[in-house]
This record gives C-alpha cells, sequence and structure tokens, in this order.
C-alpha cells in the first residue's frame, strides 16, 4: 500500500515575480483554495495521507496552512464561516505532514532525492501543486496507485502537448501497452520540437518505486545544470520497467500565469460554492 506523497515546494516561483517575493507559489489560490491544498486533498482521495513537504527558504505559510489555527478558530466559532474551514480541518485530521528542507535548488531530482529521508524503503507519489489536476470522479493519483497495483512499477502521468511546447517537459517514447498506458523506453527533458521523440510530455504526477533514489545518486546534474528526475527515470526505464499513463481529466499548468488563470476561471464555474 502506498502511504507517503512528496510535495516538491522548494521552487522560487519566478514567473510569478512579485506575488511570490515573500510568498510560497504554492499558496497561490485558484479561487479561494491554495494551489497545495488541491494537491494534497488528491492525495488523500488516493489514500496517501503521509504527506512530506521538501520545503526551502520562504515556505512557513504552507506549514501553518496545514496547522490549526486556535484564534481564528475561536473567533469563528459558533458562526456560518466555520463551515469554510470543514475541508482543511478534515485533511489535518487524516494526514500527517513532514518537512524537509532542500539545502540548495539543484532540480527537481534532487528534491525528491531529498525527500528519501522521509520516504525510506517504499513506493511513493510525488504531486507538483503548481499542475492542478481536476477529474471528480476518480482524481489523477488515484488512477494511477490503482494502476500502480497492478503493475507495481514507476508510473508518469503524461499529456499530449502541442509539438512547438516539447521544450518545457520530459518527453516520453515508449511502447502502447493498452489504451493510455504506454511501457516508456527513452524519455528527454525539454527538447527542442525537432529532437523531440513524441510529443507525450511528463506531468506533475508520479509513482516512483524506491529504487528510484540510487538511479538519482548516480545521475550527474542534467539540463541546467540540476539534477533532472527525468534522467534518472530514464535509466529505470531502461534497466527496469517505467509506465507512462494518459490519466483522465483537467490538468492546468498553474506555473504560468496563463495556466494559472484558465485554472481559476474553470475552477470558478465547475467547482465554487459561494458559503452559504
Ligand atoms: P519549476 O520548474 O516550476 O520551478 O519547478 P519554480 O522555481 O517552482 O518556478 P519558476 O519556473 O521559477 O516560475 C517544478 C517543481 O519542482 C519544484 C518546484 O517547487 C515546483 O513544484 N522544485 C524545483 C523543487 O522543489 N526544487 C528544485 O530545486 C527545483
Amino acid at each position: 500500500m502506498i502511504k507517503k506523497c512528496i510535495f516538491p515546494v522548494a521552487g522560487y516561483g519566478t514567473r510569478f515575480l512579485p506575488a511570490t517575493k515573500s510568498m510560497p507559489k504554492e499558496m497561490l489560490p485558484i479561487v479561494n483554495k491554495p494551489l497545495v491544498q488541491y494537491g494534497v486533498e488528491e492525495a488523500m482521495a488516493a489514500g496517501l495521507t503521509e504527506i512530506g513537504f521538501v520545503t526551502g527558504r520562504g515556505k512557513r505559510a504552507i506549514d501553518d496552512h496545514f496547522d490549526i489555527s486556535y484564534e481564528l478558530e475561536h473567533q469563528i466559532e459558533g458562526t456560518g464561516k466555520e463551515k469554510s474551514l470543514e475541508g482543511i480541518r478534515e485533511i489535518i485530521d487524516e494526514c500527517t505532514f513532514t518537512h524537509i528542507r532542500q539545502r540548495e535548488m539543484r532540480g527537481l531530482g534532487d528534491a525528491i532525492l531529498t525527500g528519501e529521508a522521509i520516504v525510506g524503503d517504499q513506493p511513493f507519489g510525488v504531486i507538483l501543486s503548481d499542475d492542478l489536476c481536476i477529474e471528480q470522479e476518480e482524481p489523477v493519483m488515484a488512477q494511477m496507485v490503482r494502476l500502480y497495483n497492478q503493475f507495481r512499477c514507476s508510473i508518469v502521468a503524461i499529456e499530449e502537448v502541442p509539438s512547438d511546447q516539447t521544450e518545457k517537459y520530459g518527453i516520453i517514447q515508449g511502447e502502447s501497452i493498452k489504451d493510455g498506458l504506454i511501457r516508456v523506453t527513452d524519455m528527454v527533458e525539454k527538447p527542442k520540437p525537432s529532437e523531440a521523440p513524441s510529443n507525450l510530455a511528463i506531468i506533475g504526477r508520479y509513482i516512483l518505486t524506491p529504487d528510484i533514489f540510487d538511479y538519482l545518486r548516480d545521475t550527474p546534474p542534467g539540463k541546467g545544470g540540476e539534477l533532472q528526475i527525468t534522467d534518472a527515470l530514464r535509466k529505470q526505464a531502461k534497466e527496469g520497467c517505467v509506465m507512462a499513463y494518459k490519466f483522465r481529466g483537467k490538468r492546468f499548468d498553474c506555473g504560468s500565469v496563463d495556466g494559472f488563470v484558465a485554472a481559476t476561471a474553470y475552477c470558478y464555474e465547475h467547482l465554487y460554492q459561494e458559503p452559504e
């Protein structure tokens, strides 16, 4: 059973400056809920209730968000406003939270390797909360856990992207196993469109088997001088098994202003309920 989920939240969020100067990108709200709460709700819906944040400087607001705020709760006790905190209260009751600092911003692979101290020797989920995934019936991480239970190997969520956008993503190559499921044979981080092996892009949802840590330790810095999870997964795919899964649902790249605005409009229209 997978219980742990790592949230790498150490990034600077430079695309959202000045908003992210002193506030973590993951605390930006989509309507009235911070991005990271959507992510933790998705983990919880998949049974991943042991949450590990890989943090950096200036991320205290995330810790505080997943903690009880006695003064505030006392203040609104007995009023209609109590309802607004029910969702987060349920998360705090059902999940445990651990925090570990990534010492330097050396890339997503390094952030995940930092999470080893939390994860230990078990398979685990990874959610990048700036990729907001909306699927109400079976959220994306729950879909992936179901697949993991069948295949028992690392799984990456993928999406078709326009071919001129491959430079923003890790791109996979593979053999189709069945509808929506591909066995990865190769992958490359942020290729130019002319060098991309496909237009199937890895998005911010992973289930990783713990041998990924050894692959990460053996991986030299890659694109941009950062330790890339794509490079470690590539080795794992060649020596073991990595599946790529075309998930059901909608994804918004909330690390970009356009994606953030689109997510806000979508969630306001489809998910938001006015407080009574
Ligand atoms: P991004 O590439 O979106 O970087 O990282 P960023 O710093 O968050 O945002 P911009 O590009 O400056 O606007 C992808 C994910 O990996 C995490 C980030 O927090 C984000 O969730 N990350 C990245 C780390 O935790 N540590 C790193 O060293 C790099």
